[in-house]
């Protein structure tokens, strides 16, 4: 008889002692340690990304999801506020994979790779600080749910480009956020919307958003002060090659949330989420809708190498 095999035993994940990366030497993240007085930690003066990788168990490969677009936004962020960063992108690539494969991932993970200034001071400024560059891996599964979630519209405004440059995935901007996603929680709500200072639809606290109606798929433009997400940018080309659709990208107002057939929300965390309630009005039919459920699948069949067509979005680890 044929002896059942049995999937060799791993260890369960210890942050303590998984290896990260730390200004240029690979170490365990217990001892990657910075200073009471860290520049950052005082000021919000990082930049940071958020990085998904997907476990195929029919490959059993694991694929880390558009990672040189997110080093590069890194990079790009790190120039809006004037650091120095002296790895480029290949070399970061290179390096977080190498972090996912001593880490022995054979599940879904997160690259969340940080750049911030170091300088133990005092002295709020960003010019002629230096930096620090750390990177941690870590499982993850859903991040919110993927199976229609309720928001409500928050009370805090998203942060405007007059004030910091939004655009910018800066650690100091997510005071913003936390602020918007604890008022929800607490009002027993799954996510916030935040509306521009002068009230357009903006974004959720760590992902963009989506309205469908009449048939009609649109996003905040970019000038409605979201982060220019990477999940988003995959679901606009994803909607236009697999389902013919094209996104229109405009300003949108709080009532349309209401009016609308399908909401959801996109992003590396949160993947495709759909929305099924906002200000307790129900979205649709209170279900999620089909343009959603499809986009959904899509996506997920080409960030978990499932479709081939998105071959060029992944790299493998192992
Ligand atoms: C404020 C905010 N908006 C949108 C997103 C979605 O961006 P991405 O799809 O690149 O993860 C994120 C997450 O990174 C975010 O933090």
């Amino acid at each position: 008889m044929a002896q059942a095999t049995e999937a060799p035993q791993r260890a369960p994940f210890r942050l303590e002692d998984s290896w990260v990366y730390f200004n240029g030497e690979l170490t365990r993240y217990a001892d990657a340690k910075i200073g009471l007085l860290t520049h950052a930690l005082h000021y919000g003066t990082g930049v940071f990304e958020g990085i998904r990788a997907y476990w195929n168990a029919d490959r059993e490969q694991l694929y880390t999801v558009r990672m040189a677009d997110h080093f590069q936004r890194l990079r790009n962020n790190a120039h809006a506020l004037q650091m120095r960063t002296t790895v480029n992108v290949d070399e970061l690539c290179a390096v977080s994979n190498e972090l996912l494969r001593r880490n022995g991932y054979h599940e879904d993970a997160y690259v969340r790779p940080i750049l911030f200034k170091s300088q133990e001071a005092i002295g709020v400024k960003i010019h002629d600080v230096p930096d620090s560059l750390g990177i941690v891996t870590l499982p993850l599964g859903d991040y919110i749910g993927t199976g229609g979630i309720r928001c409500m519209v928050s009370s805090w405004r998203r942060i405007d480009d007059t004030m910091a440059p939004v655009r910018t995935k800066c650690t100091g901007l997510y005071i913003n956020a936390a602020l918007a996603k604890s008022e929800a929680l607490e009002s027993g709500f799954d996510e916030a919307i935040m509306l521009t200072h002068d009230g357009h639809v903006s974004e959720g606290s760590g992902e963009n958003i989506f309205v469908v109606r009449r048939g009609v798929l649109s996003t905040p433009a970019s000038s409605d002060n979201i982060l220019e997400g990477i999940t988003r940018d995959c679901v606009i080309h994803l909607a236009r090659e697999e389902m013919g659709i094209d996104t229109v990208e405009r300003s949108i107002d709080r009532s349309e949330l209401y009016l609308a057939d399908e909401v959801f929300m996109v992003g590396t965390a949160a993947q495709v989420a759909p929305i099924i309630e906002v200000d307790r009005r129900t979205v649709g039919d209170g279900e999620p809708g089909p343009m959603t459920n499809r986009l959904q699948e899509i996506y997920l069949d080409a960030v978990t190498g499932r479709n081939p067509k998105y071959a060029e979005w992944l790299t493998p680890v192992y």
